[in-house]
């Protein structure tokens, strides 16, 4: 069977649907009943069942697939060096700029044939390719535009697990993990392979199957429970997608027997290098693992009184002969610690600790560093290690799950966030280096560098609980590909490709989806001073009361102000990780963002923005609208009523009327909390409860 299921949601943006305009399905019908395709492969494979699932749906015909025409009119996917057949169709500049994972669709005519080329370098890249041509059908794009030469920006481009085997998901809000129930491997691989195809059509190359909190019965998956990761490979790795693992640092004393992890006890080390030639030995193609040191409760060298180099160095040199990675994320913070003096400062934390290991790292090992300096908030400064490390790989980490931005019951579409992190100028190498340059590794000349993303599904049938929320999940993937393109090309290809190509919908639903974000961001925590969270599951507000902030409140509010001073003059210093033209820029009140200067001054509540207007009542003013425009989402969904099919239209319509009454509460909770604090009316004169 495939897919596992045809249920529509389920389907995401491979849903196929019949193209509304006739004639360019005729046109594009001819071209598809016959495809050549005249190399093998597992990877191959995939493409032709795509192929053959795709057509079926598109025009309700049998493709035939044959290793030479049999029409004059066909659709070929040939290697370049595929031979002479359509050599002479390619140019020079376009043989040399494609890269291994890119690909070239052309349509080429002539007096004895007509036909649509697909060709690359690699077998990914004609798996990629192929996508992309099914999605031009599907946005029903005319057929004599069809000239294409694509290449990923980014070389590594994984989405990151945060499952556990017992099948529960760290900040998963989506149902149970789709790989894992109690311990073993789910039965039915079906579900698995069609997440690889939603994968590999948005050009993600790389998976982590495990949580980055590694508990005891993972640490099993690198020795007796490989056969888990043997399987999951065996589906991937069709899909031209690497697999890589969570490790938890003290395996050699959890699972090796040893007394010690030291990353220089000779034991240890000779440990892992057999583990990891155990690992090879099944899984030829393993990426590498992920490890989370000395954080939130896992182990790491500083036990040892040892550096973060010593344990990822010691780890990559196990896995340096196989090719493989060493990821080692950056989010290394004391969640402990006592901030109650001027200088201590969790988001200097990340920095502190990796500047001064730059460039002691081996060519295989890998920084993951998240977004920004804290944790995934709604607003937040881009992190200062990019632009500040100039000797080491590394990786962005976004959370496609919404942790901390509705959790999939509120509507909020990520990539306008994370735009800003990718076009935002580090002026590393002077004026124009973006951290999607960086992220590229074009500047360093190094294929180890990429971009990751936790992931946001489940096993609910529509994969990620709100319907909308598949949009992240695509609009990671495109803009790991491609981090140029724009949030509205972005959400318009993935509305029609997940509803269809009716302009009401395109309409309403991309100006609902571009707006989401700073809709959220109104009702919640304001001007970046981030958190305001209920502890532990993080949903709803609860202004003091995010789980590490027993030494005092985190965003510093009494009576007369609010927000962290992380200045170099009078603060914790923080904003001195930062190159010259962005210290500058947050340093000063005068040039610091509006919407980021809770998060780098305190100041007092009737401190006037760049629009005249006081914090005070921006805050007031924000939470008001907040509500209003969520208001304004419901209605806008309403007027779709009679595009979308009464499943989803209901399951959305459900979760916006929740994100109605949770955006209320946000904001009786907040302005009730800042009016107490200040006794300052509303100018408005609205009720505050
Ligand atoms: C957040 C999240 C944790 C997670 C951590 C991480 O703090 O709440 O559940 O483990 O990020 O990224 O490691």
């Amino acid at each position: 069977m495939f897919p596992y299921s045809n249920d529509v949601d389920y389907q995401c943006w491979l849903n196929y649907q019949r193209l509304e305009t006739p004639s360019l399905s005729d046109q594009y019908k001819e071209y598809l009943k016959n495809i050549v395709i005249n190399i093998d492969g597992y990877i191959i494979d995939s493409i032709k069942n795509e192929l053959y699932y795709s057509i079926k749906k598109f025009f309700n015909i049998e493709a035939i697939i044959t290793n030479k025409p049999i029409k004059r009119t066909f659709t070929i996917i040939s290697k370049l060096d595929g031979g002479s057949f359509f050599s002479n169709t390619i140019k020079e500049e376009e043989y040399t700029s494609l890269s291994e994972e890119g690909f070239l669709i052309k349509k080429v005519e002539n007096s004895t044939k007509k036909f649509i080329l697909i060709t690359a370098k690699s077998d990914e890249g004609l798996l990629y390719g192929t996508y992309k041509l099914i999605q031009n059908i599907q946005m029903e794009k005319p057929l004599d535009q069809l000239n294409l030469l694509e290449k990923p920006y980014i070389p590594l481009r994984i989405i990151n697990h945060w499952d556990n085997l017992d099948g529960s998901i760290e900040r998963g809000y989506a149902g149970k993990s789709i790989f894992y129930r109690n311990n073993e491997l789910v039965d039915n691989l079906d579900r698995i392979r069609d997440y690889a195809r939603l994968l590999s059509s948005i050009g993600l190359n790389g998976i982590v199957l495990n949580n980055v909190n590694v508990k005891s019965e993972e640490t099993k998956l690198i020795a007796e429970r490989i056969n888990i990761v043997e399987k999951l490979y065996d589906v991937f790795k069709r899909y031209g997608i690497k697999i890589y693992l969570s490790v938890n640092f003290a395996s050699p004393m959890i699972i090796g027997g040893l007394k010690t992890a030291d990353p220089l006890d000779k034991e240890v080390r000779k440990w892992w290098k057999e583990r990891v030639d155990f690992i090879y030995n099944r899984i030829p193609d393993f990426g590498g693992f992920l490890v989370k040191a000395d954080s939130e409760g896992q182990p790491g060298p500083f036990t040892y009184n040892r550096t973060h180099v010593d344990g990822a160095n010691m780890l990559a040199e196990a896995l340096a002969p196989h090719g493989g990675l060493l990821i080692w994320r950056a989010f290394v913070y004391n969640c402990y610690q006592d901030w109650r003096d001027n200088e201590t400062d969790r988001a200097k934390a990340a920095y502190d600790t990796f500047m001064p290991l730059d460039g002691k790292f081996l060519d295989n090992v890998i920084i993951q560093i998240k977004n920004g300096p804290m944790d995934f908030q709604v607003r937040e400064p881009v992190n200062p290690l990019f632009g500040g490390l100039q000797k080491t790989n590394q990786i962005l980490e976004f959370q496609i799950t919404q942790e901390y931005t509705g959790q999939q019951k509120h509507l909020c579409y990520l990539v306008p966030q994370w735009k800003e992190v990718l076009d935002f100028d580090t002026f590393l190498f002077g004026e124009g280096t973006s951290v999607a340059k960086i992220v590229s590794g074009s500047i360093f000349n190094s294929p180890n560098f990429g971009i990751a993303g936790i992931s946001n599904i489940g096993d609910e049938i529509n994969w990620t609980g709100h319907t909308l929320a598949q949009a992240n999940l695509y609009g990671f993937g495109r803009l790991a590909w491609d981090p140029s393109l724009s949030g509205k090309k972005i959400i318009e290809e993935w509305i029609k490709c997940t509803f269809g190509n009716n302009e009401t919908v395109l309409n309403n639903l991309s100006e609902m989806m571009l707006k989401s974000w700073n809709i959220y961001e109104k009702y919640t925590a304001p001007l970046g001073v981030g958190w305001m969270v209920n502890p532990g599951h993080h949903y709803g507000p609860n202004v003091d009361g995010y789980e590490y902030s027993r030494w005092g409140t985190y965003h510093k509010a009494d009576h007369y102000g609010i927000g962290v001073d992380r200045t170099l003059k009078s603060g914790t210093g923080y904003t001195a990780q930062y190159r010259q033209q962005n210290f500058e820029k947050y340093e000063h009140l005068d040039s610091c963002p509006d919407e980021l200067l809770l998060f780098f001054h305190h100041v007092s509540y009737i401190y006037k923005l760049s629009n005249n207007k006081t914090v005070l009542q921006h805050i007031y003013d924000t939470h008001f609208e907040g509500v209003e425009d969520v208001q304004w989402l419901i209605d806008k969904w309403q007027g779709l009523e009679r595009y979308i099919d009464s499943k989803r239209y209901s399951s959305v319509y459900q979760r916006l009327l929740e994100q109605r009454e949770s955006a209320k509460e946000w904001r009786d909770v907040i302005n009730s909390y800042f009016y107490r604090k200040t006794m300052i009316y509303d100018e408005k004169r609205r009720k505050i409860y």
